[in-house]
């Protein structure tokens, strides 16, 4: 078998969860919930905070389920979950000595500490998610992006000193007041604001030492334990000079990470389990992410999608969990995926009768479907084993091992066959 490409599971401080993970579920909650449309609706609409409270006003977050979350993550096969404790409009789902603009003043809630707990308990790894910017905070400068961009706000004294303190202080509170946390997700740095308006130096040490086990992505703009591509599926694993870095590709439903009434634009449970399947063939993780409404439910249509994801993961699980890319060369049209000896051979596109697995022909002990642990009959062109019969398929190079499939195409949302790889392989 050919030398395994790069897989970051083989990093030195790899805490090892992670990669058996592979699949996690992003939560964006807030205050723009209510508006629908987008998480960026304040800059979008470049709304004064006054317009913007009409949303604080009304937050009643009554539907917001973390047990049922937490639930429907496991459920869909997700091995980990991470959520908005501030988005980039300042309010907080925790509770903030800092700010009165947080969920427990406005509704008495802490939304993190209801979602924390409710993961640990369904036995999943937590991850949070806090934004760099602040469009609330007074001493967060106006920039590009601010919703007070091109008014005299733009003049005013801010301090972004004061502002690093205070990000300081509730990145301390939430790695001190939840439990061992297991994964922080910064966002984001751009050109105005990157590391140095982050103090990233002395905040990353400060995580550091506060959960010392904990993976922080790279998205104050210093390398982090991780890279986070955005709604951008790698092909390949990834590298950072020719080193195999860990990586997450993090994906929406629709477009929107906030929940964006309006937006029909979702992908297909299909393509998301391709997504998903690709992700660990190229030895990554895939989050997936919803945006409850603004009363904390997930709408129909993510819980449906879920819901196949999970029909899907519960017969499949094996070939992601604890699994990473298969090492050798994938036949066209086929995603693959390694567990020790096991090697899965993802279908998205069902062949008539056979596929040809050329350099497997005495390597695979058995073989068989993995949603109905059916067998699957092979033969090998280079006369070494015959299980079922000894016709080698014409046209093929010797060493080829060929799998006798039925005509009609498993009904799963990605077929996959489970090869038995030979002891030494
Ligand atoms: C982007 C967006 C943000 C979203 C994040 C998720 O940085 O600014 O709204 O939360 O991506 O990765």
């Amino acid at each position: 078998m050919a030398a395994a490409s790069p897989d970051a599971s083989q990093l030195p401080d790899s805490p090892g969860w992670f990669e058996a993970a592979r699949f996690g579920l992003f939560v964006h909650f807030g205050l723009y919930s209510l508006a629908a449309r987008h998480e960026w609706v304040r800059s979008r609409e470049a709304m004064s905070q006054q317009e913007y409270d009409r949303y604080l006003h009304r937050f009643d977050p009554d539907l917001f389920d973390a047990r049922q979350l937490a639930r429907t993550a496991r459920e869909s096969g997700m091995r980990y979950a991470v959520l908005t404790t501030k988005h980039h409009d300042g309010f907080c789902l925790f509770d903030s000595a800092l700010t009165d603009y947080t969920s427990v003043r406005a509704t008495g809630r802490d939304l993190v500490r209801e979602f924390v707990d409710a993961m640990r308990a369904e036995g999943l790894r937590v991850g949070l998610y806090y934004s760099l910017l602040d469009w609330h905070h007074p001493d967060f400068t106006v920039d590009e992006h601010h919703p007070l961009r091109g008014t005299p706000a733009e003049r005013e004294p801010r301090d972004m000193a004061r502002y690093r303190s205070y990000m300081e202080g509730q990145v301390r509170e939430l790695l001190t007041g939840y439990g061992p946390i297991d994964l922080l997700f910064f966002d984001f740095s751009y050109p105005a604001k990157g590391p140095e308006a982050w103090g990233a130096g002395q905040l990353m040490s400060m995580v550091r030492e506060l959960q010392p086990g904990i993976l922080v992505n790279d998205r104050m703009g210093v390398p982090g334990d991780y890279v986070t591509p955005e709604q951008y599926q790698p092909d390949r694993p990834l590298e950072r000079d020719g080193v195999p870095v860990r990586w997450e590709a993090c994906h929406t439903l629709n477009g929107s990470w906030g929940y964006d009434r309006d937006n029909h634009d979702y992908k297909d449970p299909a393509l998301l389990v391709r997504m998903l399947v690709q992700s660990v063939a190229c030895g990554g993780n895939l989050i997936l992410n919803v945006g409850p409404t603004g009363r904390g439910a997930l709408d129909p249509r993510a819980r449906a999608t879920l819901r196949a994801i999970g029909e899907w993961t519960e017969l499949h699980g094996r070939s992601v969990h604890g699994a990473g890319p298969a090492g050798f060369e994938t036949p066209a049209n086929a995603l693959c995926t390694r567990r020790g000896r096991h090697l899965y051979l993802h279908l998205p596109a069902w062949p008539l009768k056979h596929l040809h697995l050329p350099g497997l022909a005495g390597r695979v002990r058995y073989a068989q479907l993995l949603h109905d642990g059916s067998e699957i009959g092979f033969q090998e062109t280079d006369g070494a084993r015959h299980e079922h019969n000894n016709l080698a398929p014409p046209g093929q190079p010797a060493g080829t091992l060929t799998l006798n499939l039925p005509i009609a195409r498993p009904d799963v949302l990605l077929p996959v066959i489970e090869l038995e790889l030979a002891e030494g392989e």
